[in-house]
């Protein structure tokens, strides 16, 4: 970030003089950091929609044209030539992996697959139609229980076991949610195989059986993959944010990485991916082609989900690239879902309408994903879920910049005050 020039503030006939900084990219912000001090006044944005909170060098948005880069690659050429794993690393540390870090990287995770054996009773004393997000939450948090020499929360102190801290968090939620999903099935625990690779270990504890091992095709781990990768990280969006909010507490790492396992899951964020196939499910259901539905949503009765974007006002460049893979993984499995064909409707139909045109809503990530994980075997309930295993790296690296950061502030917004004046206690008796 660079100090370009000052810019002048004039309140009510008094100027102030605020730096203006240039990002990497040009982004152009006014550093408002000692604007209180100055003027008396703090700026109100609701939402943060004009807010920078931080700077960071992980991930560069451009949301008027659709770019989206990770450390300046940009998201097509890791999606053509990457996997997640690498991803992951060159998120988190800012540069391709050489072969021998690779290679570390990847013991790493395959070291730190297996959870504490005490750790897979946690999951009895839940029921058995618990979401798998709020078994993620607590489970996430729960490391700090049975790693505690990783979460000290002293950041220089974890900061110091960094590795082993990102490599746990990353490989031991691929283990915690596979568990998760076989203990509400009521199957056998299946553990990780050293010799398998990330996502293929991921759908060997899903789906093998003790007597029937699961043959993984590779088509089948490119998408998921690719899935993951392209969910690694997204700036600043609801969870990150949350993320870094806590860490700037001094927190530990499982701690800020369970905070944005909760922000994920609403439906405006994470969440959307469940939610696009419940709202596909029920226009198939209901005989609609999808019509009737884009009319709901205009009149402002539904919310078109998978489609709109906070900083996208063109089409998210993630939801291309799942669009594409979807036709072709169905193709190469010989599936035909019926909710690709409504989801394609609706596409075009938003496309051609000028409600949706006017206010540039395009489709996003979670709209052609869902598609993807349903062909893979993936439930439902866990969709959710596989976008936070994605987003592990984006949240260990958010997560590192704060901790290693020494001039770190706790983040602690301001507000404008709209409840009531000052008034007098009133005794019980008297109240009204
Ligand atoms: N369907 C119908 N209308 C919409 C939609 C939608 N999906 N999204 C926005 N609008 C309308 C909204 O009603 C408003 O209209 P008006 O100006 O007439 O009041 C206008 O577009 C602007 O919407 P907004 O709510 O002010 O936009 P926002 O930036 O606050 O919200 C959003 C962004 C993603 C929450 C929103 O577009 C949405 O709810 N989308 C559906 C949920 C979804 O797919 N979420 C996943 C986001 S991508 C993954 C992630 O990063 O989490």
């Amino acid at each position: 970030m660079t100090f370009a020039r000052n810019a002048t503030l004039e309140i009510f006939g008094q100027r102030h003089e605020l730096p203006f900084v240039v990002g990497t990219e040009g982004e152009t912000a006014f550093d408002i950091t000692r604007l209180r001090e100055q003027t008396g006044a703090i700026t109100f944005d609701d939402g943060y929609g004009n807010t920078g909170s931080c700077s960071s060098a992980i991930t560069y948005i451009e949301g008027e044209q659709g770019i989206l880069r990770y450390r300046g690659y940009p998201i097509e050429q890791l999606a053509e030539h990457s996997d997640f794993v690498e991803t992951a690393y060159l998120v988190i540390y800012g540069e391709l992996p050489t072969a021998a870090q690779r290679a570390n990287f990847s013991a790493l995770l395959t070291e730190n697959a297996a959870i504490h054996e005490r750790m897979v009773y946690l999951f009895e004393s839940y029921p058995r139609d618990a979401h798998p997000m709020a078994l993620l939450g607590a489970m996430v948090n729960a490391l700090a229980c049975y790693y505690p020499h990783l979460a000290t929360n002293n950041h220089n102190r974890d900061i110091t076991n960094f590795d082993d801290a990102a490599t746990t968090l990353i490989s031991k939620v691929r283990t915690i949610t596979a568990m998760a999903y076989r203990m509400s099935r009521g199957l056998p625990v299946i553990y990780p195989k050293r010799s398998l690779k990330y996502c293929e270990n991921f759908l060997h504890m899903m789906f093998s059986e003790p007597y029937d091992l699961y043959q993984c095709s590779p088509e089948v781990a490119r998408a998921l993959n690719l899935i993951l990768l392209l969910h690694a990280d997204h700036e600043q969006n609801c969870s990150t944010a949350t993320v870094r909010m806590v860490a700037s507490s001094g927190a530990n790492l499982f701690a800020s990485a369970a905070a944005g396992v909760c922000a994920l899951w609403g439906p405006f964020h994470g969440g959307a991916n469940q939610a696009v196939i419940e709202m596909l499910q029920a226009i198939h259901d209901s005989g609609d082609d999808g019509t009737r539905f884009i009319a709901e949503a205009k009149d402002g009765n539904r919310r078109l989900m998978g489609f709109g974007h906070r900083i996208y006002k063109n089409y998210d460049p993630r939801a291309k690239i799942i669009g594409k893979t979807c036709e072709s993984l169905l193709r190469t499995l010989g599936l035909n879902d019926p909710l690709l064909d409504i989801a394609r409707n609706l596409e075009q139909a938003a496309r051609n309408d000028a409600y949706f045109v006017e206010r540039r809503l395009y489709p996003n990530v979670d709209f052609y994903s869902g598609i993807i994980m349903r062909a893979i075997g993936i439930p439902l309930n866990m969709f959710t879920v596989m976008f936070a295993i994605g987003r592990m790296p984006g949240w260990v690296a958010n997560w590192r910049e704060v901790a290693s950061n020494p001039r770190t502030r706790i983040y602690r917004p301001r507000q404008i005050y709209i409840g009531p004046a000052q008034r007098d206690y009133i005794p019980v008796g008297q109240r009204r």
